[in-house]
């Protein structure tokens, strides 16, 4: 391969990761998925998790962390709360796209994860969840 080659093939590598960032919603601020999620529904589907998660407004956690600021946080990262092994060796950012991915199948996305959780298989659900969930996790303006 001629030297002009490699270059240009390491430069298209390079721009691939910034691309793909600003078009997915494996961005924390990225709402492609929440955005066509009911809220309402959301937030009486939040009922199958409240028994252990608290939100914002809430210092505490129970069984599972507090979700506070949940969009954007890094995973295993909830002060105070003591997290199973896979979760605090795990390294990401939760995005929308992780969130939806790990409430379908928390055992799948993250073998020996410690939430006894079965998962949300309906996609709709998912995203009525993720929808309240993105005003639940953050402090009212
Ligand atoms: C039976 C209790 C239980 C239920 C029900 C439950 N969770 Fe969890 N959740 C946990 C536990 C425990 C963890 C920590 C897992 C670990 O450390 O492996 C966790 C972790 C999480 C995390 C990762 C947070 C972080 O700090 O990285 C998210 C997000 C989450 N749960 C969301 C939900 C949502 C949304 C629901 C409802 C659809 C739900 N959970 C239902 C117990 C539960």
């Amino acid at each position: 391969m001629k030297i002009s080659t490699v270059a240009a093939a390491a430069f298209a590598l390079a721009l691939i990761p910034t691309m793909s960032i600003s078009a997915s919603a494996d961005d924390a601020a990225s709402t492609a998925i929440s955005s066509q999620g009911d809220q309402e529904k959301g937030k009486r589907l939040f009922n199958r998790c409240k028994a252990c998660h608290n939100l914002t407004g809430t210092g505490r956690s129970r069984m599972g962390p507090n979700l506070d600021g949940l969009f954007g946080r890094n995973v295993g990262s909830y002060e105070g709360y003591k997290y199973s092994q896979a979760m605090t060796e795990a390294d990401f950012v939760w995005t929308e796209e992780k969130l939806d991915a790990w409430l379908a199948a928390p055992r799948t996305f993250m073998p020996g994860n410690k939430m006894a959780f079965a998962g949300l298989r309906k996609e709709q659900d998912r995203k009525d969840l993720l929808a309240y969930l993105r005003t639940a996790t953050v402090a009212a303006e």
